[in-house]
């Protein structure tokens, strides 16, 4: 069992870093299985394996892998070829339905989250023109030297919050507020004022485990920022089209100066994209002077899985069905590991859910922490034996799409509930 992807991993740990190509990827034990196809809620791995997946590209597939509509309109986009160097209709009609949903006036596509949060920031310090910004522990912006600070996701669990090679003087301006603590927030923008260019935020943390705001946080930063002519960019990459067409900012009734956004815009190709008012995102260029440019920007390709991901999110049903499957699995995690007597807390919003090994509440960094994670990697390794694929890692989310049918999570349900006994 697994030969074909023990074989390749032992090929790869030879020409990759690590045996891969993001690090979250080798965290499956002792080796990562490799895939061959995906269809709806499951993967078909190499080894002849099927199972059920609740990763989903780390968050893009809220339609489930190779949708048919998607499928259809990047065959057509692949028929008429995939790079001109020029624009195309479909950039300018994702982009129209993109900026209605959230409000804004502009935007630029880039091509991952990554560059997204980096531009939005680069562009939040020249309209301010202040050097600081605040980010908040455990949350995760991407891979570049700005946000590369007391980060979530695979950066903590590989013991890496903070990477190596960062210039001092660039890390020193990125200044750590706590999740959920408006205190923490007002003495930074208190002992740097005057500073502070903009606080970026994950409005749920997706990063740390599932990490949701509580009732005034998020209206509390909104009034905090305001105050004190500081600008507040929402790091929709993960939540943005996920908890509603209009992401966090609709489901929780503010509004953002700068949004980015990423993952499901994309359709499962890569992806970013910053956008706010005009008087803002036209200081980028070459209607401005803050840089951004890029080959693959608004490739039409993914330009066309995106459209054809929104028009099926804006039918409504899949929203129905993947919040339905994420609430059902949540509570029977609840259930399950408290009939085991196991220490937990399940956090749960729309289609994203967590357990963590710990007495809850968990609402910030240190509380998360404080999770027996080698619990959490059991817990993946016993469900990835019974076909189910949840992360490999305590700082990850699970995710619904609206393929995970009843039937689908009622499996699931049963596992989870076996797995959890065996746990005790
Ligand atoms: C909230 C958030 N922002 C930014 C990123 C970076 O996006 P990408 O991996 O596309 O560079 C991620 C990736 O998981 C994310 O979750």
């Amino acid at each position: 069992m697994m030969r074909r992807s023990k074989e390749l991993f032992s090929e790869a740990l030879k020409i990759f870093p690590g045996g891969v190509n993001s690090p979250i990827r080798a965290a499956v034990k002792p080796f990562p299985f490799y895939v061959l196809r995906g269809e709806g809620p499951y993967l078909y791995t190499e080894d002849g394996q099927v199972l059920v997946d609740y990763v989903l590209g780390y968050g893009p597939l809220i339609l489930g892998h190779r949708h048919p509509e998607v499928l259809k309109r990047v065959k057509d986009q692949v028929e008429r070829g995939w790079l001109f160097g020029a624009p195309t209709e479909l950039e300018v009609l994702l982009a129209r339905k993109v900026l209605d949903h959230f409000h804004a006036d502009m935007i630029r596509f880039v091509n991952s989250g990554t560059e997204a949060t980096m531009l939005a920031v680069r562009l939040a310090r020249a309209v301010r023109r202040r050097d600081y910004i605040i980010k908040f522990e455990g949350c995760y912006h991407g891979a570049h030297d700005y946000l590369l600070v007391g980060a979530g996701s695979a950066a903590s669990h590989f013991g890496v919050p903070k990477s190596e090679g960062i210039p001092k003087d660039v890390a020193g301006k990125t200044l750590i507020a706590r999740f959920n603590d408006l205190d923490s927030v007002e003495s930074l923008l208190k002992e740097h004022r005057d500073e502070i260019s903009a606080i970026i935020v994950e409005p749920v943390i997706g990063n740390y485990g599932l990490i949701p705001p509580e009732k005034e946080f998020i209206k509390g930063l909104r009034e905090l920022t305001s105050r004190e002519d500081v600008l507040l960019i929402m790091d929709e990459v993960i939540t943005g089209f996920r908890l509603s067409l209009g992401g966090a900012q609709e489901y929780f009734n503010v509004r953002a100066d700068i949004t980015t956004l990423g993952k499901i815009i994309g359709g499962g190709f890569p992806v970013g994209a910053v956008l706010g008012p005009e008087e803002i995102m036209s200081r980028i260029t070459p209607s401005g002077k803050v840089f951004n440019a890029g080959t693959f920007n608004a490739n039409p390709v993914t330009m066309a899985a995106g459209l054809a991901t929104m028009e099926v999110l804006e039918k409504g049903e899949v929203y129905s069905t993947a919040d339905r499957a994420a609430s059902r699995l949540a509570e029977v995690l609840d259930d399950a590991a408290g009939r085991s007597g196991l220490e937990h807390c399940v956090n749960r919003i729309a289609s994203m859910f967590q357990i963590f090994f710990t007495q809850g509440p968990v609402r910030d960094f240190r509380s998360a922490s404080r999770s027996d994670k080698e619990k959490y990697v059991k817990f993946h390794e016993e469900l990835l034996r019974r076909g189910i694929f949840v992360p490999p890692s305590q700082f990850e989310v699970m995710f619904t799409s609206g393929s995970h049918t009843d039937e689908v999570v009622e499996r699931t349900a049963k596992t989870f509930e076996e797995v959890l006994r065996k746990l005790r």
